[in-house]
């Protein structure tokens, strides 16, 4: 049975969350702990959906998963690896994106993989094509079969030169995992370089790798035959991280968010010091507030790191919203990543989405029907109403629009937050939201 959440908005959101590992790093890690021929241990880890559905995959490939009662750490012991059943596989992958991260370390452990047709949010296609090419070039061979693809490599995966036709953060991430243990050199140029896959990078090189990043999207990986354990504390979140500051923005509020890392935010914190929200930076994590006074519009164009994050966009666009003019986002990184302004309109703000690319740099998406600049005009009186979540970002940016709408509103979907968010109603409550929630039949 679902949850449904009844906010009464208007409240500023204060006080203090705590950040743990990111999401688009912790499960990765897990999968990383396949490689080696002993446990490995990653701490830091947050308790949301994609780790469940990561520790099930692990644990039907023969992977022992435990986690420290006390610490929520994670013990993998990959030393019994087995092949595991298409069906058994299809039910545990859920919606989730992360079972074709799997394939390079599984034909590196049994020889062979199955990926279910896959999910992930509704942002746009995602396909698989980058995916599938690079481990093509590692010499694998890939089949269509009913409900997913088939993936082996009778000769075992080879070193390969690689280059991306654009720096896909999954993509370098499956050349990562599959070049460590390859025979011989990879050179993969035009890489993704987050700070979530330079943490990878770090797990790998814990387990024995020998992986190299210059400062032009080339990393350089020397293949080794085998790969022991790691210990690792996972990087923070650094996407859940500026959610919260923008939540703090949108509701005049003032939170400090335990674990953000100024140094793995910078061009978000730049972004944020323009709009005009005030924040403390300290060691321990960084405090984000409402000055008091107006907010500044702004243009802005999210692209690959150290661009401005496409998972930062949505929340701050809530944010816009309340500026005192007009404001320009061009989306590059996925082509439909406005559909939730449909329920921000609704909610009485003014935002037009065009399909021309509204930015100084003509992106892929120009020309080809796909809405992903927004204009928003603000400051718009948000007023409470019935939503749906659609995604993971957006249902994360309608839930602040209902904490500063006035009035109720009646959020559904919201399991889908839980994907990347841990124990987001928990810390809500504790930031002094006011809701409720109940199931919905
Ligand atoms: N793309 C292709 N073919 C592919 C792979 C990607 O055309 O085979 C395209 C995508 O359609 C997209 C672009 O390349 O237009 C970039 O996608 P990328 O591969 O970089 O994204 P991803 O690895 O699937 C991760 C995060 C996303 C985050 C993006 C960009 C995880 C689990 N997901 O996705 O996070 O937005 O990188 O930084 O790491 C989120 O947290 O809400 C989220 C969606």
């Amino acid at each position: 049975m679902s949850s449904v959440l009844t906010i009464r908005g208007g409240v500023p959101l204060t006080g203090r969350v705590t950040v743990r590992g990111a999401k688009n790093l912790v499960p990765k890690a897990m999968v990383a702990a396949l490689l080696g021929n002993e446990p490995s241990v990653l701490r830091n880890v947050p308790e949301i959906k994609d780790v469940e559905v990561v520790t099930s995959l692990l644990q039907l490939h023969g992977v022992t998963v435990e986690k420290d009662p006390i610490t929520g750490d994670l013990t993998l012991d990959p030393t019994n690896a087995k092949t595991a059943s298409h069906t058994a596989i299809d039910a545990h992958a859920g919606d989730s994106r992360i079972p074709i991260l799997l394939c390079g370390p599984l034909i590196h452990a049994i020889g062979e993989a199955f990926i279910p047709d896959l999910g992930g949010c509704k942002i746009g296609d995602r396909p698989i094509d980058y995916h599938l090419n690079v481990l093509r070039q590692f010499g694998a061979v890939v089949e269509k079969r009913p409900g997913g693809i088939h993936i082996s490599a009778p000769g075992g995966l080879k070193g390969a030169k690689i280059s991306l036709p654009y720096p896909s953060v999954g993509a370098t991430e499956q050349v990562l995992l599959s070049a460590t243990r390859a025979e011989g050199i990879t050179e993969l140029s035009g890489a993704a370089t987050e700070p979530e896959i330079v943490d990878l990078i770090a797990v790998l090189q814990k387990m024995g790798a020998i992986i190299s990043v210059q400062t032009d999207r080339t990393i350089r990986i020397e293949g080794v035959p085998d790969l022991g354990g790691y210990n690792h504390r996972a990087l923070s979140d650094r996407n859940e991280s500026a959610s919260w500051a923008s939540a703090a923005l949108v509701t005049r509020g003032d939170i400090f968010v335990e674990g953000a890392t100024q140094r793995d935010m910078m061009t978000f914190l730049n972004t944020y010091r323009k709009v005009g929200g005030g924040m403390d930076i300290g060691d321990d994590g960084i405090r984000f507030y409402h000055k008091g006074g107006k907010l500044n519009p702004l243009v802005l164009e999210t692209d690959v790191h150290p661009g401005f994050m496409t998972d930062w966009q949505q929340p701050l666009i809530v944010a816009l919203t309340q500026a005192e003019g007009v404001s320009i986002v061009h989306e590059t990184v996925y082509e439909n990543r406005f559909g939730f302004t449909d329920a921000l309109i609704r909610m009485g703000a003014n935002i037009q989405v065009h399909r021309e690319c509204l930015g100084s740099v003509p992106c892929r998406f120009g020309q080809r029907n796909f809405l992903h600049s927004a204009v928003i005009s603000g400051p718009a009186q948000l007023t409470g109403t019935d939503i749906d979540v659609p995604d993971l970002r957006g249902g994360f940016s309608h839930l602040i629009a209902a904490l500063a709408a006035s009035g109720t509103s009646r959020v559904t979907g919201i399991d889908i937050i839980n994907r990347g968010y841990e124990r987001f109603t928990e810390k809500l409550a504790g930031l002094g939201a006011d809701f409720d929630i109940t199931s919905a039949e």
